[in-house]
């Protein structure tokens, strides 16, 4: 496989097109912009996967919806320079920062511009099929995960890492729960709908990956406190940050000014109560993915 052969503009007409159009707009740039710090914040995560992936020596590695490419980096590194690791991302913006921090760095890793639940990967071709956070946005989850499980070696297995309910990650509720009476009436989400939940539920992950044809499926829970907010100013900093991305972010555009000024007060409040002199600090919990092809 050529990494840049898919380099053309990602058609929108897949049934991926909605996300794409997301992560190529402001979603896509604000995520590059953040990359070093949410790569900081979401260590804990990205070494959980390492554990779980198991990687040997020489692996033929995909990393799906890589982003900017912190575990793409970790999982070659292990991969070797017998290995080959491609990072796979609909987002340019994303796969643009992934591809000049590889140099940066003198990676291995390759990037690939392709939506991973339709792309033509080579039958047999990967050893493993890793994730963080870069699998709960296809529409239809199934069929991505068969496509997907036809690239892996038979003797292949797969790693990920996805959230967990949104209760369960307070560094996302309680900014969003703390904007709610100030923000206008929100949809409830439609369980399993593409989006960071989409899998919180690990009955029905279990069910789709089964369905996609995957064995000896285990879905563990993972907890790591995670430092939202840093530096100089660690309050101004995580209520920066919990504006430019994620749930709240979304929202947040959409507001009137009066609406936007009651938010930031009341998640400030909020966060302020997770905030020493050096860092906001609150959990987040995810579910650690394993199965063979
Ligand atoms: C929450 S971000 C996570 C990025 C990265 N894995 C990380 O942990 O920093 C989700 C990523 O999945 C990518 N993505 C969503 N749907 C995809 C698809 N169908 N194929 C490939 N990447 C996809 C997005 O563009 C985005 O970069």
């Amino acid at each position: 496989m050529t990494p840049h052969t898919a380099d053309k503009r990602l058609s929108n007409d897949g049934p991926n097109a909605e996300q794409i159009e997301y992560w190529n707009g402001d979603a896509g740039e604000r995520w590059a912009r953040y990359q070093d710090k949410l790569d900081g914040m979401l260590r804990p995560f990205s070494d959980a996967l390492l554990q779980i992936g198991a990687v040997e020596s020489g692996d033929r590695i995909m990393d799906i919806g890589c982003g900017c490419g912190a575990t793409t980096f970790d999982l070659a590194s292990r991969a070797g320079a017998g290995g080959r690791t491609i990072g796979v991302d609909i987002s340019a913006p994303m796969i643009a920062r992934a591809r000049h921090r590889a140099t940066a760095l003198e990676s291995t890793a390759e990037f690939m511009l392709a939506d991973a639940a339709t792309h033509a990967f080579a039958p047999g071709s990967f050893d493993l099929l890793a994730s963080r956070f870069g699998i709960m946005f296809f529409r239809d989850q199934v069929s991505a995960f068969t496509h997907m499980r036809k690239a892996l070696a038979p003797d292949g297995h797969i790693a990920f890492v996805c959230w967990r309910t949104m209760k369960e990650n307070p560094w996302i509720s309680i900014p969003l729960f703390a904007a709610l009476p100030h923000i206008p009436k929100q949809e409830p989400a439609i369980p399993g709908a593409p989006g960071p939940f989409a899998f919180d539920d690990p009955d029905r992950f279990r069910g789709v990956l089964t369905d996609a044809g995957y064995k000896a499926i285990e879905i563990e829970p993972f907890d790591a406190e995670l430092a939202v907010g840093g530096g100089a100013d660690p309050l101004g900093d995580a209520l920066q940050q919990t504006m430019d991305i994620g749930p709240l972010a979304r929202i947040f555009k959409e507001l009137n000014e009066s609406q936007r000024a009651r938010t930031l007060d009341a998640v400030r409040e909020a966060l302020a109560h997770h905030a020493d002199a050096e860092r906001v600090v609150m959990g987040g919990a995810v579910w650690l993915v394993t199965a063979r092809a």
